[in-house]
This record gives structure tokens, sequence and C-alpha cells, in this order.
């Protein structure tokens, strides 16, 4: 009985800690974000209607948890997590496009082509990019340029074509083609798992060299077991709950955990993953439980 009060006691910790970095970086985001009524209206709207008041964060929230625990200085944090937000947001603009995904609905509202248009699609997910490290590279954000550079070149590896770019055209490249589990496994770590752990990464900025090699264990981990849950969502959770085509994977013929390990199996490497990434931060102590936490979440989340 008092082991399920204090279960309870730290998952409302969490949900409420979770909430108030929700609301955080949505008022980071709507700062960074150009108004709606600056010109070209129609870009700046779209970006808005992109990376505003949808998403669960999860990669901002990794980025806060992770500086929580490293002691890195909270603008940094807002820096970093606006940052992986910004580059998020775009790789889902740009997924949902007819020329990659193809899908008309991204976090219940239409997708950003479906409410605009195409090009318009095509220039959000650029100028977004442009943004994030326009936000990370901000003149006044610290005096420590070797970090910063740093951060830059983190986010920059983790974007672009050795990280989720590269991993998105692995993705389209595979489509109707049974790949193997170490393939799937690239294409999973560097489409979502690289920007993942560009997030934990850039939270643990301030870390020592053991506390940063602990978290990028960590966060290869919750990579691949976030990509693992969504295939295994993709087939399991409805269109309603994920505010997304559910069943759109197997529809487009994507080899994903779910068509090469089996639901059971995909479940099974989930765990496995969690195991992992909790086991990686056994040096932490206490301190890292909003890590496990966030670690609990993305493996058993609904949506
Ligand atoms: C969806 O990411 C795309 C993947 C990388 C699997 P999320 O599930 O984090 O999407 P939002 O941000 O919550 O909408
Ligand atoms: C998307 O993977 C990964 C990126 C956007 C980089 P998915 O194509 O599986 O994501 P969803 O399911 O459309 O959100
Ligand atoms: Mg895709
Ligand atoms: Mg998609
Ligand atoms: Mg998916």
């Amino acid at each position: 009985m008092l082991n399920q009060k204090s279960t309870e006691t730290s998952a409302q910790d969490f949900y409420a800690w979770a909430a108030s970095k929700q609301t955080r970086i949505e008022q980071v985001l709507e700062k960074v974000l150009p108004c709606a009524n600056l010109a070209p209206e129609k870009l700046h709207s779209a970006m808005r209607y992109s990376a505003l008041g949808g998403g669960k964060r999860v990669r901002a929230l990794l980025c806060y948890a992770a500086a929580e625990l490293c002691k890195t200085d909270f603008l940094i944090a807002d820096a970093a997590a606006s940052a992986v937000e910004l580059i998020h947001a775009y790789s889902l603009v740009h997924d949902d496009m007819p020329c990659m995904d193809d899908d008309d609905l991204r976090r219940g509202k239409p997708s950003c082509h479906k409410q605009y248009d195409d090009a318009t699609a095509l220039l959000v997910g650029d100028a977004l990019q442009s943004l994030a490290f326009e936000v990370l590279s901000q003149p006044n954000l610290t005096t420590i340029f070797v970090q910063q550079v740093g951060m830059l070149h983190l986010l920059a590896q983790a974007s672009g074509s050795a990280g989720m770019a590269g991993g998105q055209a692995i993705d389209l490249a595979a489509v109707g083609k049974p790949l193997t589990q170490a393939e799937l496994e690239t294409m999973h770590q560097l489409k979502t798992g690289a920007l993942i752990q560009a997030s934990v990464l850039l939270g643990a900025i301030s870390g020592t060299e053991a506390q940063i090699t602990a978290v990028r264990t960590y966060a290869a981990k919750v990579g691949l077991a976030f990509q693992v849950i969504d295939d295994i969502l993709d087939v399991e959770a409805d269109t309603s709950t994920l505010g997304k085509t559910a069943g759109k994977d197997a529809d487009s013929n994507k080899p994903t955990y779910v068509t090469l390990l089996g639901l059971a199996q995909a479940k099974l490497l989930a765990q496995q993953l969690y195991n992992d990434a909790i086991a990686a931060l056994i040096p932490f102590g206490a301190s890292a439980e909003r890590l496990r936490e966030l670690a609990g979440f993305i493996t058993q989340r609904s949506f």
C-alpha cells in the first residue's frame, strides 16, 4: 500500500513536471517563431501552424531533464529544447508531404501541405530548420563559444544525412523491401534516434565526461525504443488517439519492427531497450529520476 502510494505520488510529480515543461517550451516557441502578421504572412502562419499547439514535446522534455541532471543553464536548455522541437516539426511537415509518406493528418489537424499547399510545406520545413540553428547560434546565449559551436555541430549532425535526413532517405528507399534487423535498426536510429539522442546530449552539455557518456547510451536506447513504439502504435492504436493516420505503414508497405519481428517480439524489444536505458542511468542514482520516468513514458505511451 505504501509502495503503491509512493508510486502514485511520483507519477503525479512526473506529470506535473512534464506539464510545466510543455507549457514552457510552448512559450519559448511562441516567442521565437515569427508573428503570423509579419510578411510573408502565409509562410509565417504555416510555420506557426506546424510548430505550435501540438505534439507530446518528448524531445524538449528529454532536453530539460538532461539539463536538470547536468546543471545546464536554463536559457541554454530553452534554446536547445526549442531547436530540437523546430527540427522535429520540420521533419514532420516534410514526412507528410505527397512525395514522402503522403499523410493528410498530423497532430489531429490537416497536415501542413493540406492546410496550405505543397510549396508552402516545403518552405515551412526549410524555414523551421534555419530557425532552429538561428536560435541555437544566438550571440548572447553563452560566453563559452566552444560549447555553443559544439551544440550547433551536434544538432547539424543529428539532422543531416548522417542523421534524420539520411534515415528518411533509407526509409523511402526501403518501401516494399524486407530489411534485416541490422538495416532496420540503422534506419530507425538515423531517422528518429539521432534527434532524440541530440535532444538529451544538448541538455547535458554542461555535464562531466562521465555523465555525458552515460546519457549518450541512455539516449541511444530510448531513441530506438521511440521508433519501435511508433511502429507498434501504427498497428495497434486508432487514428483519433494518434492524431495521425493509423495503419499507414502497412498501407505504404514500409518495413517496420512489427513486420520484421511481429507485435509480441517488437514489444519485447522495446522492453529490452527500456531496461538498457535504465541500466545506463545507474551511476546517477535518484538524480536521474526524470530521465527514467521519460524512458517509461516513451515505452508505455499510447499515442
Ligand atoms: C512522430 O514523433 C514521428 C517520429 C519520429 C516517430 P512524435 O510521436 O514525437 O510526434 P509529436 O511531436 O508528439 O507529434
Ligand atoms: C518519421 O517516421 C520520422 C521523421 C519524421 C523523421 P514516421 O513516418 O514513422 O513518423 P509518423 O508515423 O509519420 O509520425
Ligand atoms: Mg516516414
Ligand atoms: Mg510518416
Ligand atoms: Mg510512424
